[in-house]
């Protein structure tokens, strides 16, 4: 039995999608614990390309149980509707495979407004969130009002929690001058619901508990990555629940000694898509090659994202609040035909050189490159490690040395069979 979580290394979009697709072969459940429809995980299976941002990407697997923990939260109709493109594929999408928690929280219209008017208030002091009431949903929930997946289908319980929800914002939209949608129309739309939803709900931790008595192989699926966790991350610039392996813990239910290993999962450089701190983004003709070569767009929003340079002082403190146990490297063959590759090793801070991630003050850092040669040679048909360009190989080689981890996969190409697996964690 392996109970294995793919975590992402730097600020998402690191193509955890792909991998927990192809692992997702060796297992009983695939669990997304935290976030909810902000990820979007590409997945590219023969000719048909499915983006998904809430069901784990597991879905794609017929045999595959997928599992919408209670660290998520979801907005009810995007669930639905990523079930029906699903099935348009021809994919068995029903709930003797699909579970939702019940304890996991609904994201309302009201969330997707509140969203908009926190971005627009900020001005410059914005997030660039993307906008779809992620936050507000989970304010909600530590607030203790929030609405819970089961609460759709109590009437008194979904009558009395959005009216609890609309009071206490009205009087932010009364101040905007915003108006707030009548709660009545959010209760009758959730109710409308109910007979859709209620199937696929249920007690998603006595199933895990039940597949790991069973020794079952299972995948815990984070979203977006590390230095987007709100504790963890370049808070404030951060998404507002735990991407990192403490949400895998605390969405799911699994006890921290039923996990046998943590894949960390990072590009061969960095993307960050919104505002906030990024001391190795590239000049802008270097984003721009970068973006063309790795499609590096929003997948949900279609916005741009900021590209820049492997920062290994990020990736060793991701590694180590992860305790992770063995790395995948993608998108490698988007680095394909630069000459030279800038590698950040350090940050230089008052003067002096450190090797470690300066969280608190990356305003005052500046970063240290070491430059890599790179390779020109065409990546995409190698399935061999042995096979790679020498400098691709030194460039792995030295993600090793500084990590003290075996990078155990590594992607050449957005399609699942260009993938190198080095070793298989389920085997
Ligand atoms: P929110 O999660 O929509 O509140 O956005 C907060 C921050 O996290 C913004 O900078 C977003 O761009 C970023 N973010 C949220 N989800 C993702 C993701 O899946 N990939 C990359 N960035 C994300």
């Amino acid at each position: 039995m392996s109970v294995i979580a793919a975590v992402g290394m730097q600020w998402g979009d690191e193509g955890k999608g792909k991998v927990v697709d192809i692992l997702s072969e060796f297992v009983s459940a695939v669990v997304r614990y935290a976030g909810g429809n902000n990820a979007g995980h590409t997945i590219k299976v023969g000719d048909s390309k499915v983006i998904l941002g809430l069901l784990p990407s597991g879905v794609m697997r017929p045999g595959c149980r997928c599992i919408l923990g209670g660290g998520m939260v979801i907005d009810p109709l995007v669930f639905l509707e990523e079930i029906g493109k699903v099935r348009a594929l021809g994919i068995k999408a029903g709930p003797d495979r699909i579970f939702i928690a019940r304890t996991a929280f609904a994201v309302l219209p009201i969330h997707r407004e509140l969203d908009g008017l926190f971005e627009d208030h900020q001005g410059a002091g914005r997030i660039g969130t993307t906008r779809r009431g992620i936050g507000p949903a989970y304010q909600d929930k530590v607030g203790r009002r929030g609405l819970r997946m089961a609460d759709i289908v109590d009437r008194d319980a979904l009558a009395g929690k959005v009216e609890a929800i609309h009071a206490f914002w009205r009087p932010m939209f009364e101040r905007e001058r915003r108006s707030l949608p009548p709660f009545e129309e959010t209760v009758e739309a959730l109710w409308s619901l109910r007979g859709d939803i209620e199937p696929f709900l249920a007690d998603t931790t006595a199933i895990l508990h039940d597949e790991i008595r069973k020794k079952s192989n299972i995948l815990l699926e984070g979203a977006q990555g590390t230095l987007l966790d709100v504790d963890h991350g370049t808070y404030p610039f951060v998404t507002s629940s735990s991407a990192s392996i403490a949400g895998a813990l605390s969405g799911t239910g699994i006890g921290p000694l039923s996990i046998t290993g943590v894949i960390g999962i990072l590009k061969a450089y960095t993307t960050r898509v919104g505002e906030g701190p990024f001391p190795t983004e590239a000049p802008p003709e270097m984003p721009a090659r970068i973006r063309d070569a790795g499609g590096e767009y929003g997948s949900m929003t279609g916005r741009p994202r900021r590209c820049g340079w492997l920062d290994l002082p990020a990736l060793t403190r991701s590694v180590r609040i992860n305790s992770v146990s063995s790395l995948a490297l993608t998108k490698c063959d988007v680095l394909t035909a630069f000459s030279e590759i800038p590698v950040c090793v350090g940050y230089e801070v008052n003067g002096k050189l450190s090797h470690d991630f300066p969280i608190a003050g990356l305003d005052r850092a500046v970063p240290v490159y070491e430059p890599w040669p790179g390779w020109k040679e065409n990546i995409s048909s190698v399935r061999e490690l042995g096979d790679l360009p020498a400098n691709l190989r030194r460039y792995i080689q030295n993600i090793e040395l500084k990590t003290e981890l075996p990078v155990t996969l590594i992607s050449v190409g957005p399609a699942r069979n260009e993938t190198i697996v080095v070793k298989n964690p389920f085997r």
